[in-house]
């Protein structure tokens, strides 16, 4: 074995060693995708598969299919949740769900603030803060989403953005409140286009975050568990979980087959 061999041995080891070690959350968001019939062919593969105990697994599909995950996933490690929360229990808000109906069925994430929601839908960081809020008080685990688009990448203002979104949702909350807080930066230029942040670019962001997080909120931010979304796949997931503060992925297209999401699990258990 000549030198070169042995390095790349070596950085083999170290790195599944740390894949082996570090937990994962491993969150798959369906957004308005599949019908029945996919649904169940997909919980009936992924069901009974053994997804080892170290890391989060979740999926978050439409709000119909709720029912099909309580029914299929009841000896599953697999959690799962919704794509949108509104923070009031009950009432007059047409198109809504509650926290408690999600309840209902088993939900344990609530995904809020995502760019489409903010972007097509029109939701303002205020609002996004009301159901963060509502989320950690009613015994479920906000992924909160935040991230720049291409033209504050490219003009350097994409920073001053992120800090705004995370101040703006976060600051009402208390310490406790906000240990149950999931962060996912997503950068909307990576999301569903095929075009990946690269681990660089995801390790600079992650730790400026994280940074933002500390002074912000001492101890309790620091610990905050930051998730990267943004056209995550098979192919790349191990590079960006090699980044520096990331804790995780959101997955959009990649999570819609279920081999594909059990590629991605298992390279994330060093598989
Ligand atoms: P993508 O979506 O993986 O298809 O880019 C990620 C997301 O929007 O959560």
């Amino acid at each position: 074995m000549d030198h070169y061999e042995i390095r790349d041995l070596v950085k083999k080891e170290l790195v599944s060693g740390i894949i082996k070690t570090q937990d994962f959350y491993v969150i798959g968001n369906w957004k308005m995708n599949k019908t029945k019939r996919e649904v169940i062919d997909f919980l009936d593969q992924v069901a009974s598969y053994d997804f080892g105990s170290k890391n989060h697994v979740g999926i978050i599909p439409s709000n119909p299919y709720l029912y099909l995950f309580e029914q299929k996933l009841r000896y599953s490690k697999i959690a799962y949740g919704v794509q949108n929360v509104h923070f009031k229990e009950s009432g007059a808000f047409t198109g809504e769900i509650s926290y408690k109906q999600a309840l209902d069925f088993g939900s344990k994430y609530a995904i809020i603030g995502h760019s489409e929601r903010r972007n097509i839908f029109n939701e303002c960081n205020v609002i996004i803060g009301q159901k963060v809020k509502s989320c950690v008080n009613n015994h479920l685990k906000p992924i909160l989403c935040i991230g720049e688009d291409l033209e504050k990448r490219e003009n350097d203002t994409y920073k001053d953005f992120l800090y705004l979104q995370i101040i703006d949702a976060l600051s009402n909350l208390t310490p406790d409140e906000l240990k149950k807080v999931i962060i996912a930066y997503e950068p909307i230029w990576a999301i569903g286009t095929g075009v990946t942040a690269t681990p660089t670019q995801v390790e600079q962001t992650h730790v400026f975050i994280k940074n933002v997080l500390a002074n912000e909120y001492g101890e309790v931010g620091k610990n905050i568990p930051i998730l990267y979304g943004g056209s995550v796949k098979p192919s790349n997931v191990l590079e960006l979980a090699l980044a520096e503060g990331v804790s995780g992925f959101l997955i959009g297209g990649a999570s819609l087959e279920a081999d594909s999401f059990i590629e991605i699990n298992n390279k994330l258990n060093g598989k």
